[in-house]
């Protein structure tokens, strides 16, 4: 029997690189075992993917010499970064080019890298239909990673470019589900007119990256873009009607309102809905569902999303 190939994965405690651990893991006839990076193996979920039967390594982004380490006789690797953990596009790039420094060190010889739009290219400082955030940037905790795609091809790592959609899974952890209004019914607030938003559920990124993996080599070098379903806040809001069983509607505020939200990053998402909305043709095309489909043939929709997660929306 040949020798099964590790893909080293970070944040395999979290949402994306926990499906892609998952996903190997619930195939252990493939080609492929799991390395799971944590900054803490004594943690319940690093226990708990060990129990599957991952191997559990530490390293640190913030620390080029760890992640040489675990990335060490690995195949490949899923590189990802944790904006949301210190809100900062400079601690990005940091982990980003850490990142794809080990990876060639290491020999890896192929890197997913986990990435986003920089918005500058459509929408460059000088556009004043949204604010400049945090100095140089129109939607920090895209542009950072964008702006990160060239220190891997730089590095001459060989590397596939995914770009990952919303979360629906935001509705349950990131205060973004409906929420009771002055006349007490239940609405959805996005500021996304009536365009469409590509959304995933976050499980199925990682199954989306082993269908890459699973590839071999035919998408290092390019950019592929995922998601579940290209939906409208009208739509999202239908949906979950539907699920909930009590009337959904669409919120749809500005822009500008939904920045002046005040919640820690609601500028930046303010930011991203709005270049969502504005590059609907684009953003969407950049998100095929039927090659998503094709790399994971169980991508849910947000319909069976709704079915298997319904019950963990907080409703006030
Ligand atoms: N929310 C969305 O809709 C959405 C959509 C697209 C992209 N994104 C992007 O997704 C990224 C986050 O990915 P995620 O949602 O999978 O993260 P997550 O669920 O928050 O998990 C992050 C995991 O990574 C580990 N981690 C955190 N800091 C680390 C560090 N310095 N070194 C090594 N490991 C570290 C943590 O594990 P340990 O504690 O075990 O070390 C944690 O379990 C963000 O950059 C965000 O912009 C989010």
């Amino acid at each position: 029997m040949a020798k099964k190939k590790i893909i080293a994965v970070v944040g395999a405690t979290g949402a994306q690189g926990g499906g892609l651990a998952r996903a190997i893991l619930s195939d252990p006839d493939g080609d492929y075992t799991a390395r799971v990076i944590t900054r803490n193996v004594d943690s319940e979920k690093a226990k708990e993917l060990e129990n599957l039967g991952a191997e559990v390594v530490r390293a640190d982004v913030d620390d080029v010499e760890s992640l040489k380490k675990a990335f060490k006789g690995a195949h490949a690797a899923y590189c990802v970064t944790f904006f949301w953990a210190h809100f900062s596009p400079e601690k990005e790039k940091a982990g980003a080019a850490a990142m794809a420094k080990a990876a060639k060190h290491a020999g890896v010889e192929h890197v997913i890298w986990s990435t986003l739009e920089d918005t500058r290219k459509w929408v460059p400082l000088s556009d004043n239909r949204m604010p400049t955030l945090m100095g140089s940037y129109k939607v920090p905790h895209f542009d950072a990673k964008g702006q990160a795609d060239h220190l891997f091809t730089a590095a001459g790592v060989p590397t596939t470019f995914l770009l990952t959609s919303f979360y629906w899974d935001n509705l349950i952890y990131f205060g973004m589900g409906p929420k009771k209004g002055p006349d007490g019914k239940l609405a959805l607030t996005l500021p996304m007119g009536d365009k469409k938003l590509p959304g995933i559920a976050a499980e199925d990124i990682g199954k989306c990256a082993l269908g890459i993996f699973k590839k071999g080599g035919e998408y290092i070098g390019k950019t592929v873009g995922i998601a579940g379903e290209h939906l409208t806040g009208a739509q999202m809001a239908a949906a979950l009607t539907k699920a909930l069983g009590q009337e959904v509607r669409y919120n749809d505020v500005a822009p500008e309102v939904y920045r002046a939200f005040g919640f820690p990053g609601a500028e930046d998402l303010g930011n991203m809905f709005q270049f969502k909305r504005d590059f609907e043709e684009y953003f969407c095309g950049a998100r095929n569902l039927e090659f998503s489909r094709a790399l994971n043939p169980s991508l849910q929709t947000f319909d069976v999303y709704l079915a298997l997660n319904k019950s963990r929306i907080p409703l006030e």
